[in-house]
């Protein structure tokens, strides 16, 4: 985020550097040196991290009724990328220099000539490296090829006679495979919606940016199975027909960004796509809170989008010294992947459908979800350095901070200490809670601020006599006094921003902010 005082831009190192200092998220096995692309999260990344996917799973399985989520293997039998393509097709351009140096080709260029180069084989790519005199940023050698390289990590699974398997590149999968029982439990009522948030592993040539592009990284991804025959009639389109969709259209990217209404768009594009896009943006602008202006639908044209997608918006977030980034996309995969399975599996994969007494092999509208690249965007947007408290402080929204309060005892024992206590064990029962009696009140504040906690609760002598306390608030560092037996409550409308801070209880003078 930028600091309106000193302009201050975040850097991918800065951030992670942050995120290491406060236990965010760190590289994996540092004692020994850690591994690229590899990356833990520590206590307060881990709260945040499940906060953000249980706001996801709050907002996209109440989209319909017939939306559940599942969980299953991280590893999968050779035969499921054969049939969804990946085997084939899931590589990525490496160019290779005279010393062995390997980098994705895509981003040399990129580096290079400042645009994006998606969507170009291995000897376009080669070409192009050679015509714009690009060299290998390791050594500065010549590029001597460009060639394709799988993504995907194999395992052998068993120690006699060991079977083929790969760790999955996309949660995806598992809900196509899964697809044939779940149906039956939903009773096949379309459209039917299979979530799964998990691990998704993926041999990056050159992992880089901190989280955003890992070897093991976290996807939460909506797999909607629906009548293809009614992808143009959606009954719940009506509610979003007027809203506008933030969108670059791939054959008028001279434009930034463009305000389209869902029902323009959906003169080129089907009904139940646009409604999910709206759908997607409204989370981003409503729930999350991202600022407006560093969020935009991005399409992607035929010769860019991943190989089973017909139709492919990237989200996009405006990230400080990176620029857009992509944290997530919307797929039509039309039925790609259940055709390829029943092909290979041999499993009939088509529904009789009751409602329409039609019988299809479902098409697929994914809604796919970066979970790291969605944190990285959330601290991105929060983090902001304040020069008169001279420390950082993370505006994240109350619902999604790892803490939501912190509970300081002014006097260090006697009745004083004992109610700090009473307050503090209650509070826990809701709350991700804090207890912290070391320090300055300042440096309390201070650590709280820097992991987004949104109130601190301080229990004084006065509070021991008229039973209240004072909360602050992180943001504004206002104070108000509230009544203990009101406290839980209270603070339960403030996480969930149902009622101002100052309507919360009587606002007293701040002495530290
Ligand atoms: N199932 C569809 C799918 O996997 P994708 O565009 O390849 O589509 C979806 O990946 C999202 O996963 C991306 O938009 C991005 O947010 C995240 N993602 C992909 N590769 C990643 C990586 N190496 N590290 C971190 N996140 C990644």
């Amino acid at each position: 985020m930028v600091d309106k005082a000193s302009e201050k831009v975040l850097s991918v190192d800065e951030l992670a550097t942050f995120c290491k200092r406060k236990g965010f998220v760190y590289p994996s096995g540092e004692i020994y040196g850690g591994l690229a692309g590899l990356y833990d999260y520590g206590h307060f990344g881990t709260l945040l991290k499940r906060n953000f996917e249980q706001t996801w799973r709050n907002y996209f399985l109440r989209l319909a009724d017939n939306y559940v989520e599942i969980e299953a293997s991280e590893i999968m039998p050779e035969k499921v990328f054969v049939a969804s393509g990946h085997l084939k097709n899931f590589n990525e351009s490496s160019a290779v220099c005279k010393k062995g140096h390997i980098e994705r080709a895509d981003h040399l260029l990129e580096a290079k000539a400042k645009k994006r180069f998606e969507g170009l084989t291995a000897t376009e790519l080669f070409a192009k490296i050679k015509e714009q005199g690009v060299m290998c940023s390791t050594c500065g050698g010549s590029i001597e090829k460009v060639e394709a390289l799988t993504m995907m990590f194999p395992l052998s699974l068993g120690v006699v006679n060991p079977t083929r398997a790969y760790l999955r590149p996309e949660t995806a999968q598992s809900p196509y495979v899964d697809f044939k029982l779940q149906a039956e439990v939903m009773r096949k009522k379309f459209p039917l919606g299979i979530a799964l948030v998990g691990k998704a592993y993926r041999n990056e040539i050159s992992p880089r940016n901190f989280i955003l592009r890992q070897r093991a990284f976290t996807q939460a991804e909506l797999q909607i199975f629906f009548n293809p025959s009614k992808i143009n009639e959606y009954e719940d389109f009506g509610a979003v027909s007027s809203y506008h969709l933030r969108v670059v259209l791939s054959d008028q990217r001279e434009k930034e960004i463009q305000l389209i209404t869902c029902k323009d768009l959906a003169k080129r594009i089907p009904r139940f796509y646009v409604y999910h896009l709206a759908k997607v943006q409204q989370f981003y602008l409503d729930v999350l809170k991202f600022p407006v202006e560093k969020f935009r639908l991005y399409e992607l044209d035929e010769k860019e989008r991943a190989f089973y997608n017909k139709y492919h918006f990237d989200m996009e977030a405006n990230l400080d010294t990176l620029g857009w980034t992509e944290i997530g996309g919307v797929h039509y995969r039309t039925d790609h992947d259940l055709k390829g399975h029943q092909e290979i599996s041999k499993q009939k994969l088509e529904v009789f459908d009751e409602e329409s007494k039609e019988r299809f092999i479902p098409h697929v509208l994914e809604l796919s979800f970066g979970v790291d690249r969605n944190f990285y965007a959330l601290l991105n947007f929060a983090y902001t350095p304040d020069a008169k408290r001279e420390n950082i402080v993370l505006k994240l929204p109350a619902f999604l901070a790892p803490v939501k309060v912190a509970v300081f005892p002014l006097i260090s024992k006697g009745s004083g200490m004992e109610l700090a206590r009473r307050v503090y064990e209650e509070l826990r029962e809701e709350f991700s809670t804090s207890f912290d009696v070391s320090g300055s009140i300042g440096r309390r504040y201070a650590r709280q601020d820097e992991v987004g906690t949104p109130f601190c609760i301080t229990i004084d002598e006065e509070s021991v006599k008229d039973k209240s306390v004072t909360v602050r608030e992180r943001d504004s560092t206002k104070q108000i006094r509230v009544k203990v037996d009101a406290l839980t409550e209270t603070l339960r409308k403030l996480v969930a921003g149902k009622i101002a801070f100052t309507k919360a209880g009587k606002v007293v003078e701040t002495r530290v902010k």
